[in-house]
């Protein structure tokens, strides 16, 4: 009789059984979401009201409950369906998570007086699943006034700090698993292996995702959602856009179209590099505006930061217009909207805060009419960077750092000109090849030169000058809301300041700027 072979099973893309992280207001929800991904496991953010009906539907792995800021006995205090302890779902709740499942589970939460903050020497069980594998005495990082003083039935303590007792608990029989530390951030020195012992172990999530991954989801979800018609595309320079754009173009081809306007206000090199990868290396159709007199000319004696962003706005979205108009109907325009921004516009529901609604690509207007196509919408910023570099972007285009839409003009203070512009482009150009020589531009946020509106005398030669100075602008940040000026050699210093006062004739000075955000914003302007 012949062998019966059985069929193999066929295993969901990951996106198909996502770990779902439940945001109960936390500030870490988005980087539990994040570090778990970094585990190599798909993982999404859901707001506190999702239902488990949902949660089965979605095919979950598993579910993570986020910190947030309440007690659990404060009135409006984000509270979970009890149902979703029923469902055979591992739940893995941290800090104010594990609180909601010591209180629904029929543990104690109370105020007991001793509240942790920062760094904490945790003992831990290591015959226990989240601790498997681990020093029995580990730090972990505490931030929590109310403290779980009695685990649920049926569950055991597995962690405990001396003034925490159950700061951590497991039932490994209903998959039912919490922390009172935050496994998600760096200063919990084992954080990352207990996520993994939770994602591998207890809800037997295989490690397969990585951002490319999206890439295919996205390319078929493209092709459905816009069909035959055809796609428009601005191209900033930024890595966004780009790899928005390549994600399209390898999803409907030559349907899509892709309109660069340079406005003359970018980097050395920065344009010819958009035409050089687009037109001639990947061979997306691209229309390359050259609108650089034009922008020029609206700047003329314009002096204020605002008027000048104001004016740049403007004008682009008149150009853009404009080419849009000259290539027929196109109905679909690409936007690189990240999963940050969708979190922070209110993606998530309920309890994340509504921080912002998402910027337009290039500024373009709200009321554009236009159905979005968002490849990005799911990824996470480094996220998109590994995917550009999947698809082959440039290094330099995948690490460049954020560079703000108004570009240069708002990096000259006073009047814009030809002239001034030709000098900031080469001292920045100068100041980027050493800082990159010296393997430090991607350790910084962001760094650049500026032109202040002033000029002072100089000696050369034997020659009196009168000259710009040219200020360096180096900061280390996460997240741009807050920024310190980086702490950048002498030598390197040293080097970029006689580079640049030897090789551009209009500068005889180079400054540092010292100072952080806040008091002082990155840009200048
Ligand atoms: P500030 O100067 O406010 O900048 O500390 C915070 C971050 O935002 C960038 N930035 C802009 N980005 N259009 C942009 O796309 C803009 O008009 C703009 N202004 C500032 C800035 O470079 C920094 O990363």
């Amino acid at each position: 009789m012949a062998e019966v072979v059985p069929l193999p099973l066929v295993e969901p893309q990951p996106e198909g059984r996502p770990v779902l992280v439940v945001d109960l207001g936390g500030q870490y929800a988005q980087l539990i979401a994040r570090r778990v991904r970094e585990c190599r496991v798909y993982s999404e953010l859901v707001p506190a009201s999702v239902s488990p009906e949902e949660v089965r539907r979605r095919r979950a792995r598993a579910l993570v409950l986020s910190g947030g800021p309440a007690s659990v006995y404060a009135e409006g205090a984000p509270r979970v369906d009890p149902g979703l302890f029923e469902l055979g779902v591992p739940v893995l709740g941290i800090c104010y998570g594990m609180q909601l499942m010591a209180q629904d589970l029929g543990g104690r939460v109370e105020r007991t007086g001793a509240s942790e903050f920062g760094r904490t020497e945790l003992e831990a069980e290591t015959g226990s699943l989240l601790f498997e594998g681990l020093p029995g005495e580990q730090v972990a990082w505490m931030s929590h006034r109310d403290s779980v003083t009695a685990a649920p039935p049926g569950a055991s303590v597995v962690a405990g700090s001396p003034s925490t007792p159950i700061a951590a608990f497991e039932d490994t029989a209903r998959g039912l698993y919490a922390v009172q530390f935050h496994p998600e951030v760096v200063h919990t020195a084992h954080g990352m292996e207990i996520l993994k012992n939770f994602l591998y172990r207890a809800a037997d999530a295989p490690p397969l995702w990585t951002p490319a991954s999206v890439i295919e989801v996205e390319v078929e979800r493209i092709r459905a959602q816009v069909g035959r018609e055809r796609v428009l595309c601005a191209l900033s320079g930024g890595v966004d856009s780009a790899v928005a754009a390549l994600i399209v173009y390898k999803a409907v081809g030559d349907q899509l179209t892709c309109v660069f306007v340079d406005h003359g206000f970018l980097r050395k090199d920065e344009a010819l590099q958009v035409v050089e990868t687009f037109d001639r290396h990947f061979r997306v159709p691209l229309v390359h505006v050259d609108a650089r007199v034009r922008f020029l000319s609206r700047l003329a004696a314009v002096v204020d930061p605002e008027e000048k962003r104001k004016r740049i706005g403007e004008e682009f979205i008149r150009v853009f217009e404009g080419e849009a108009r000259k290539l027929g109907r196109v109905p679909y325009l690409v936007q690189g909207t990240l999963y940050s921004d969708v979190i922070e516009s209110g993606g998530t529901g309920d309890v994340a805060a509504k921080i912002k609604s998402h910027h337009n690509v290039g500024g373009l207007p709200e009321e554009i009419d236009f159905e979005l196509v968002e490849p990005l919408r799911m990824l996470f910023k480094d996220e998109v960077r590994r995917v550009g570099e999947e698809l082959g972007l440039p290094e330099t285009m995948v690490w460049r750092h954020p560079f703000p839409g108004p570009g240069l003009a708002i990096r000259i203070i006073g009047e814009v000109t030809e002239e001034r512009l030709a000098t900031l482009r080469e001292a920045d150009a100068i100041l980027l090849e050493e800082v990159r020589r010296a393997g430090l531009y991607r350790e910084l946020w962001q760094c650049f030169a500026v032109l202040p509106a002033i000029k002072s005398v100089g000696v050369q030669g034997d020659e009196r000058t009168y000259a710009y100075p040219i200020v360096i602008r180096a900061v280390t940040s996460e997240d741009a809301m807050t920024a310190d000026w980086a702490r950048l050699p002498y030598d390197l210093l040293e080097t970029i300041s006689g580079r640049i006062i030897n090789e551009i004739p209009q500068v005889n000075r180079v400054a540092l700027d010292l100072s952080s955000k806040p008091p002082a914003t990155i840009e200048w302007e």
